[in-house]
């Protein structure tokens, strides 16, 4: 019988938008606030933490270097006798740093960890990991070869999501109302103090450059409307995709503290969720973005539950088709489907996605009392993970 795997606390920054509030922070000192609060919030020391599994997918400049261990070297409160490392597995990253967590528990190899997520595209864009020179001041090149390029050509994921449109009928007009809700649900959460919670109001820099303590999410267009979305440009090789319909270019971090039953008897602590089971799965590269209608059968199978069992899912809005096609294919209740917005209101600070959309979804299931949460992005190459949460 494997271990209980609890999740203690958990919390996130508001989403700064493209070089909006957070654009003047050092990352690590970025991750080391949500290291701090997370750890704050459970009334632990920090040096009983045996690893940070951070995601991050530009792993460069500010976010090189391991930021997983600079995050805990910037931190006034962690010992550096804590270790860390950061993974990327692209717009998945920090769901699989909590899915690592769970797996390294369950082994006994570590009891205590932060897994976390962090990213600031407004830095490191997308692409960024491509971008350097080599030695000999070349460009630096990228790992799309001919192998790759043959059979599913230059990876494009505005052209992915248009081909999924396309092949599972997800017409305009039901992105643009979907796009519209995902906005005025994640208004209506924040002025109904949903996310407040959740969120660790982060000191930042207003437009002309004062410092201004953010207490919510800075990327939110509630006037969004039909009218306001049709006057956008349509992106090149979409049908019909714009800005309006994509996730939005953003900064975040966000931290959950991840423990064993164990431990969680011993220091008599209250978790927060359980971690019900995990699943991941390699789809389509050439499509890309389907990964989600891949992984979440398999997930559910695997905890033994079926889609009328979970509360609340949370599916990236990479780009409107993508959770659109999930629900056409997982026959979804859409009233349960990312119920206080989605990455094009919130953002999509890639490596961050999957812890952000994790403490949301766990901090929704204890504001309701439901009882299961479904969490799972697609990812550039074509892959998916999943997690379902259990709250307790
Ligand atoms: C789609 C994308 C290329 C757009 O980039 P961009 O053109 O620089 O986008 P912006 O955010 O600046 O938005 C462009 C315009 O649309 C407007 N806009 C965006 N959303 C809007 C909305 N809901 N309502 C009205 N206007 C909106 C912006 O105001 C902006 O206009 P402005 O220049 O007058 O301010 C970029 O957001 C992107 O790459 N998103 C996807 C990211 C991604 O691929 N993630 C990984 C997925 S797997």
């Amino acid at each position: 019988m494997k271990e209980d795997v609890y999740i203690v606390s958990a919390v996130r920054t508001p989403v700064g938008k493209r070089g909006g509030y957070l654009r003047n922070y050092l990352i690590p000192e970025l991750l080391a606030l949500v290291l701090d609060e997370v750890m704050r919030r459970a009334d632990l020391d920090p040096a009983l933490v045996d690893e940070v599994i951070n995601g991050t997918v530009y792993q460069v400049g500010e976010q090189g270097f391991v930021l997983g261990r600079m995050g805990v070297l910037a931190s006034k409160k962690f010992p550096s006798t804590v270790p860390a490392i950061s993974l990327n597995q692209q717009c998945g990253s920090s769901l699989r740093a909590i899915q690592l967590a769970y797996g390294q528990i369950i082994a006994g190899v570590l009891d205590i960890v932060v897994a976390t997520g962090c990213e600031c595209l407004s830095k490191y864009g997308m692409g960024s990991d491509c971008n350097g020179t080599l030695m000999d001041g070349k460009p630096m090149g990228h790992p799309f070869g001919d192998f790759y390029t043959s059979r599913w050509g230059y990876p494009d994921q505005m052209k992915s999501a248009s081909m999924i449109a396309e092949k599972w009928g997800i017409t305009q007009e039901q992105c643009e109302d979907f796009a519209i809700a995902s906005h005025q649900n994640a208004h209506k959460a924040t002025i109904n103090g949903y996310f407040k919670n959740e969120i660790l109001p982060t000191k930042g820099l207003s437009k002309d450059g004062k410092e201004i303590l953010m207490e919510n999410d800075e990327t939110i267009r509630p006037e969004t409307n039909r009218e306001s979305l049709r006057a956008l440009k349509v992106l090149p090789t979409t049908n019909f995709l714009t800005a309006g319909l994509s996730s939005t270019i953003t900064d975040g971090a966000s931290a959950v503290l991840v423990m064993s039953g164990k431990k969680v008897k011993e220091l008599n602590l209250k978790p927060i969720a359980r971690i019900v089971e995990n699943a991941i799965i390699g789809a389509d590269p050439g499509l890309m973005l389907t990964g989600p209608i891949y992984v979440t059968p398999k997930v559910l199978k695997k905890a033994g539950l079926k889609m009328d069992d979970i509360d609340i899912f949370e599916v990236n809005e990479a780009f409107a088709p993508i959770p659109l096609a999930w629900a056409k294919e997982c026959q979804a209740d859409m009233s349960k489907l990312n119920v206080n917005g989605g990455a094009m209101a919130l953002g999509h600070p890639v490596g961050n996605s999957g812890c952000r959309l994790t403490v949301t979804a766990i901090n929704e299931l204890q504001r309701r009392k439901g009882k299961y949460a479904l969490v799972a992005l697609c990812t550039g190459g074509g892959m998916a993970p999943a997690t379902i949460y259990e709250r307790v």
